[in-house]
C-alpha cells in the first residue's frame, strides 16, 4: 500500500500557511489489512480509518458517484485498484486535489499548484456537483484566502450557480451548513463569504432574508454607503477586524434583516425594523440550528441595536429596562457581545469606520451602575419576595439616575 498526505495539508504547506490537521489516502489496501495494522473505522460503511496513534484520517483511495437526491445519496466504489488520480478527480477545488509522499514529491494531475500561483479556487471536474456542500466550501475558502488575493473562477462560480438552481442546496442538513457557515464567519474576511455565496445566487435560496437587503437604501445622513446589504457586508467586516467572537459576528450578520420587510414607499427610513426583523432573524437561526448563544445574541441584538446607538439620549428607567432585559448581572458577558455588536454596526458605515463610540463605555459604566447596588442593606430591612425584587430596581433606577447625571 502507498500512503499521501492529501487535501488541505498539502495546500496549506505550499502556501506556507500552518498545518493544522492532515488527512491521508491510502492507494492499494483493502479494509482488512487496514484492521489488521490497527486502523480504527470510522463508520460501518465508509472507507476512513483512525490512525491507532495519532487519531488522523486515513481514507481509502475511492471514487464516489451520486445516486439520488441530498446527502446520503452517496456510493462509494473503494478498492486496491483506485487509482490515486481516481481519488483526486472527485474532489472540490484543484487547490485541495493534490498528494504528496513521504518524500514531498508532490502529484499534482489536476494543475492545483498552477492554480495556488494564480490565485484560483477552481473545481476538479464535473463531479464537484456531487455534494452541493462544495458551494458553501468554495466560499468559505473565498472568504480564507482572500487576503492573499484567490478568486472563484469563473466556471466554477457558474457551476455553483446551475448547483443553487437545481434544488439541491435545499437538500442540505443544517448541521453540514452550519459548520460551513461558521467556519466561514470565523475567517479573516467574512463578507467575502456572503458576496460570493451572492454572486453565484446561493444566498438567495439559502438566506432570501439577507439576500433582500440588497438595494434597500437607508438614509445617507446616517448611513453614507445608503445600500442595506453593502453596510452588512461591512459590519461583517469590521466584526472580523475586531476579532468578535461568533456569536457577535452572526449577530452582526442578522442584525438589519428587518429593513428588507419596509414597503418601497417608506424608503430609504425603517421605522420599526429592529422589531419586524425578529421574525426572520428567528427563522434563520432555526433553519441552521444555530447554537443557543448565537440565536439568542442575535435576537437581541436585532431589537435592540437601535437602543446601543441612543445609549446617551435614553431615560434611566429605559436603560434600566434595557439591562433587565440583558439580565446583566447574571450575564455581564452577553451584554459586552451586544455592546461589541453595536460598536461593530456603527463602525460599518462607509467613512465612519474609525469613528469613536463614546455609547460603549456609557453602556458598560451602566451596567456597573446599576450592578453595585447591594442586595443585603434592603434584606436587612425585611423586604422579601416581589417586594425586594421592586426595591433592587428602585435603587437602581435612583443609581443609574445618578450616573446619567454625573456622565
Ligand atoms: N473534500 C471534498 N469535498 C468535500 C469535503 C472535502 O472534495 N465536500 C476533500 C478536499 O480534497 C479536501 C479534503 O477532502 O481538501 C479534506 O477535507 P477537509 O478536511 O474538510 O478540508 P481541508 O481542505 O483540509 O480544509 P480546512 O483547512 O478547511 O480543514
Amino acid at each position: 500500500m502507498q500512503i499521501y498526505k492529501v487535501g488541505g495539508a498539502v495546500r496549506d504547506r505550499l502556501l506556507g500557511k500552518p498545518v493544522t490537521d492532515i488527512d491521508w489516502v491510502v492507494v492499494g489496501a483493502t479494509t482488512e489489512e487496514m484492521l489488521a495494522k490497527g486502523f480504527r473505522p470510522v463508520g460501518a460503511d465508509f472507507p476512513v480509518f483512525l490512525h491507532p496513534k495519532s487519531g488522523e484520517e486515513y481514507a481509502l483511495a475511492r471514487t464516489e458517484r451520486k445516486s439520488g437526491r441530498g446527502y446520503g445519496g452517496f456510493t462509494f466504489h473503494a478498492s486496491p485498484e483506485v487509482t490515486l488520480e481516481e481519488d483526486l478527480i472527485r474532489r472540490d477545488l484543484t487547490i485541495n486535489a493534490m498528494a504528496e509522499d513521504d518524500q514531498q514529491n508532490l502529484t499534482d494531475p489536476y494543475h492545483g499548484q498552477r492554480d495556488l500561483e494564480a490565485r484560483l479556487l477552481r473545481h476538479v471536474s464535473p463531479a464537484f456537483a456531487e455534494d452541493p456542500l462544495r458551494v458553501l466550501r468554495v466560499a468559505r475558502f473565498a472568504a480564507r484566502y482572500a487576503g492573499l488575493g484567490f478568486t472563484v473562477a469563473p466556471e466554477t462560480l457558474e457551476l455553483m450557480r446551475q448547483l443553487g438552481e437545481s434544488g439541491e442546496l435545499e437538500a442540505l442538513t443544517a448541521e453540514r451548513s452550519w459548520k460551513e457557515i461558521s467556519r466561514a464567519l470565523m475567517e479573516d474576511q467574512p463578507q467575502v463569504f456572503i458576496e460570493v455565496l451572492r454572486e453565484c445566487g446561493a444566498l438567495k435560496v439559502l438566506m432570501p432574508e439577507v439576500d433582500a437587503l440588497f438595494g434597500v437604501p437607508q438614509p445617507e445622513a446616517h448611513h453614507p454607503e445608503i445600500d442595506t446589504g453593502v453596510h452588512t457586508l461591512s459590519v461583517l467586516e469590521q466584526a472580523a477586524k475586531h476579532k468578535q467572537p461568533l456569536t457577535v459576528r452572526w449577530a452582526c450578520l442578522l442584525h438589519d434583516l428587518g429593513k428588507g420587510l419596509t414597503p418601497e414607499e417608506e424608503w430609504p427610513r425603517h421605522i420599526a425594523h429592529e422589531h419586524k426583523g425578529l421574525k426572520l432573524i428567528k427563522a434563520v437561526n432555526e433553519r441552521f440550528k444555530a447554537p443557543k448563544d448565537c440565536q439568542e445574541l442575535a435576537l437581541l441584538v436585532g431589537e435592540y441595536h437601535t437602543h446601543g446607538h441612543r445609549a446617551l439620549e435614553l431615560k434611566p428607567s429605559t436603560l434600566l429596562e434595557l439591562l433587565q432585559r440583558f439580565d446583566v448581572y447574571r450575564r455581564p458577558q452577553r451584554f459586552e457581545e451586544f455592546i461589541a455588536a453595536c460598536e461593530m454596526d456603527a463602525r460599518g458605515r462607509k467613512g465612519l469606520e474609525l469613528r469613536s463610540y463614546p455609547q460603549a463605555d456609557y453602556l458598560r459604566g451602566a451596567a456597573n451602575a446599576a450592578r453595585s447596588v447591594a442586595v443585603q442593606p434592603l434584606l436587612e430591612k425585611g423586604f422579601k419576595g416581589p417586594e425586594l425584587g421592586e426595591a433592587i430596581k428602585r435603587e437602581r433606577l435612583k443609581a443609574l439616575k445618578a450616573y446619567k447625571e454625573k456622565a
